[in-house]
């Protein structure tokens, strides 16, 4: 026998503004054409103005928790991912914890930028094998659009706002790569790839700072990284690719999601994509794309997903889980 952290419920949730590709022709040089063929995306969200991090964290929340037919009376523990909290301090998971109307149990965030959501799902999952928390929202939630730099048309046009989450339960499995539940994490990270992808700013240096990226060598390490790391956890779990039903990855270019797939010998009928529609939503983007996979009747009960994603840090990393 083994405890499994097993998900019980998912929801998401996407500010109202859809901004098409055509909108940047406006006032950048550059096309929808250029942007599709490059990077996938068609469009993406932007939250509305005095619409923060939290408000989308909480929506997705109140979504995850209809759709497990609980409240937050059950929840033992909240862990959002983002690197675009409401405010310095205190966190957004805190923020959400009292919007939820929940005065028991913690509430932290995580940040590790795109790769946020593995962080959080292997940190969840440790409070419950370990004990900790019998129930846990695990949620990621960002508004990129406050960091973007509007005059860079490399970095702003790929980039969207969202959140997503899932709840997740202890249950107690075989130990056996058939148990549903999270089966194996891997994370990792270099800092010596700093300046590969960072914000020019933070409290520290005082003030809020915009994103920087040398997309292309960022792209260079992103299929290989993230091939190794589905494949370690994966073999982890005593399970190789040939096991997996989907790959749900870190939408950030579907030419990377392409590479990836095709490193682990699957084909994209395998992969749930949503990149043409929420662009790169960072730590977002895994749950949105949990969520919208399962509303779509892609993934079902007992499926083996494999997620992974890679950003900011560089910080990298895969979670195995079966629905
Ligand atoms: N419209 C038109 N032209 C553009 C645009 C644009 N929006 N942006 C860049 N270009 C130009 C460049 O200036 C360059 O022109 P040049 O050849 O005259 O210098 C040319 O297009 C090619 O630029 P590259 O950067 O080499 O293009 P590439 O094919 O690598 O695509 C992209 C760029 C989409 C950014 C890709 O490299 C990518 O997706 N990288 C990875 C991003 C990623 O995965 N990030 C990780 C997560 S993000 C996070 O952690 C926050």
């Amino acid at each position: 026998m083994a405890g499994r952290s097993v998900v019980v419920g998912v929801g998401h949730y996407l500010p109202e503004r859809i901004v098409p590709n055509s909108e940047f022709e406006k006032t950048l040089d550059t096309s929808d054409e250029w942007i599709r063929s490059r990077s996938g995306i068609e469009r993406r969200h932007f939250a509305a103005d005095g619409e923060t991090t939290s408000d989308l964290a909480t929506n997705a929340a109140e979504a995850a928790l209809a759709d497990a037919g609980l409240t937050a009376e059950d929840i033992d523990a909240i862990v959002l991912a983002t690197s675009t909290a409401d405010l310095t301090f205190p966190s957004a998971a805190t923020m959400v914890q009292a919007r939820l109307g929940m005065t028991h149990g913690f509430a932290f965030d995580v940040q590790a930028v795109c790769a946020g959501f593995v962080f959080a799902l292997s940190n969840a999952n440790a409070l419950i094998v370990s004990g900790q928390a019998k129930r846990v929202l695990v949620i990621g939630a960002e508004t990129f659009s406050r960091i973007m730099d509007w005059t860079d048309r490399s970095t702003c046009v790929l980039f969207g706002d969202g959140a997503g989450a899932l709840v997740l339960e202890l249950q107690e499995g075989e130990g056996t790569a058939q148990d549903r539940g999270i089966l194996s994490t891997d994370l990792n990270s270099d800092g010596r790839y700093k300046d590969l992808l960072y914000v020019d700013g933070g409290v520290s240096t005082q003030s809020t700072g915009h994103l920087r990226m040398q997309g292309n060598q960022v792209f260079r390490h992103a299929v290989e990284k993230l091939a190794k790391t589905a494949e370690t956890a994966l073999g982890r779990a005593g399970l190789g690719s040939s096991d997996v039903d989907w790959i749900v990855p870190h939408q950030a270019n579907i030419r990377i999601i392409q590479g990836t797939a095709k490193k682990m010998g699957l084909p994209m009928d395998n992969v749930v994509v949503t990149v043409q529609d929420h662009g790169n939503t960072s730590a977002a983007s895994i749950p949105l794309a949990l969520s919208v996979g399962k509303q779509r009747g892609q993934i079902k009960p007992g499926d083996l997903i494999v997620t992974e994603a890679i950003g900011g840090g560089l910080a990298w990393g895969a979670v195995v889980l079966r629905w």
